[in-house]
């Protein structure tokens, strides 16, 4: 097995807090790191790394874990920028929106559909994503649900199945028959291809009696669950997620007090879609309240065509400083090792010895250029399972 020594590591962030400066973030200042394999096989001071068949002088640059975008939903078809234009001329986003997508996507073929996720899988890696989580739930169908699902599988081992996105127009005037859809024949058309179960309980998607009849069909199927709560309004999305100890309750845009005690002591993660708030330009989560209350914060993309089309890490990571106030390591902490415990992995998300090497050296000296250089390509090269895929 070949092993490539990086080092002159201006920053070497590992998330792992017995490492460097023993904060959180785990900075080895002056770092060095060695891949061997698909693994890391040491890391440390530049001046006590040993000797490897190949040997990269990263020239005092950043070097972070690869981001764990742990909410998307990338299979998909159609176009709606009008849609986005129209609301930011003041048109405000509603669920109704899902079904111009919903339609597109029935009518690709699976090679549309393969090339699409495909591009946007690329895409994320290009900014520094090497773990990502992907949707269905533009299907709506048990033979839609579970192609969108298999089309996924091919990109990614976190699959998670949404048949509960909206109700179908064809199930208008029969919404609790649609649910008997979701937990019955669609479920055991989708099982095998995914691992979590996720729900919309929102007004104008599923209520907590019909998100708890999703989320616990799916958990007698072996699937995980995990919630899109408290989107659009208040609402009891965040506490069906915690009575029933979902790994992830996403959004997290309208909580009570009691929904924040309640995510602190079931431990189910908040994960916070600030691309979402920036392109429904409405308020952004209050990041800072769940941190301070002990809540684990994950930071992720949710990239759709609909609420929020960007699939960028950096930029959440640069709003989550901007606008909700994270410090540049906690919003870093949460794209990487938050979106990893909002998955429930401990291999990714973090670089540590025996662990896999997917990691990205900025164009920077400091991780902190993720949030002050906004819009600027700062990621350089990627490695991804100790292979080098960008740059
Ligand atoms: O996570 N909230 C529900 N689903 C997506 C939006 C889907 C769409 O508008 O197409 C979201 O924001
Ligand atoms: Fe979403």
């Amino acid at each position: 097995m070949t092993s490539t020594l990086l080092r002159g590591i201006g920053e070497l962030v590992t998330c792992s807090s017995e490492m460097g400066d023993g904060s959180a973030l785990g900075v080895v200042h002056g770092g060095a790191l060695v891949i061997e394999g698909e693994r890391v096989a040491w890391l440390g001071e530049t001046a006590h790394a040993p000797a490897a068949d190949a040997v990269l002088d990263m020239g005092a640059c950043a070097v972070i874990p690869g981001f764990v975008d742990s909410h998307s939903h990338l299979v998909f078809a159609g176009e709606r920028s009008a849609e986005f234009a129209a609301r930011m001329a003041g048109t405000p986003y509603s669920t109704g929106g899902i079904q111009t997508t919903v339609s597109a996507t029935r009518a690709a073929t699976d090679e549309q559909l393969v090339a699409q996720v495909s591009r946007h899988v690329q895409e994320m890696l290009r900014q520094g994503t090497t773990t990502v989580e992907i949707k269905s739930g533009y299907g709506l169908t048990a033979l839609h649900e579970s192609r969108a699902l298999s089309v996924a599988g091919q990109f990614t081992s976190e699959t998670t199945y949404l048949g509960a996105h909206v109700v179908p127009p064809e199930y208008a005037d029969d919404p609790d028959g649609y649910v008997d859809l979701v937990t019955g024949p669609m479920l055991d058309a989708c099982r095998p291809h995914a691992r979590w179960v996720d729900v919309f309980c929102e007004r104008g998607a599923f209520d907590a009696d019909q998100a708890r009849a999703v989320l616990q069909a799916g958990m007698s199927a072996g699937l995980s669950p995990r919630v899109h709560a408290n989107q659009l309004g208040p609402g009891p999305g965040v506490q069906v997620a915690c009575e029933l100890g979902a790994a992830s309750a996403d959004h997290c845009t309208y909580l009570s007090d009691e929904d924040v005690a309640g995510l602190r002591d079931a431990g189910v993660v908040a994960t916070l879609l600030p691309g979402v708030e920036f392109s429904t330009r409405s308020p952004y989560p209050d990041a800072r309240r769940l941190i301070d209350s002990g809540v684990t914060v994950a930071l992720a993309t949710d990239c759709n065509p609909g609420s929020g089309y960007s699939s960028s890490m950096p930029l959440c990571v640069a709003l989550a400083v901007r606008e909700m106030h994270l410090t540049a390591a906690e919003a870093l902490w949460s794209a990487t090792a938050g979106g990893a415990a909002a998955l429930r992995r401990s291999d990714v998300g973090r670089l540590a010895v025996g662990g896999w090497a997917d990691l990205v050296a900025l164009d920077a000296p400091s991780y902190v250029h993720l949030a002050y250089r906004p819009g600027v390509p700062i990621v350089a090269s990627v490695w991804r399972r100790g292979r080098p895929v960008i740059g």
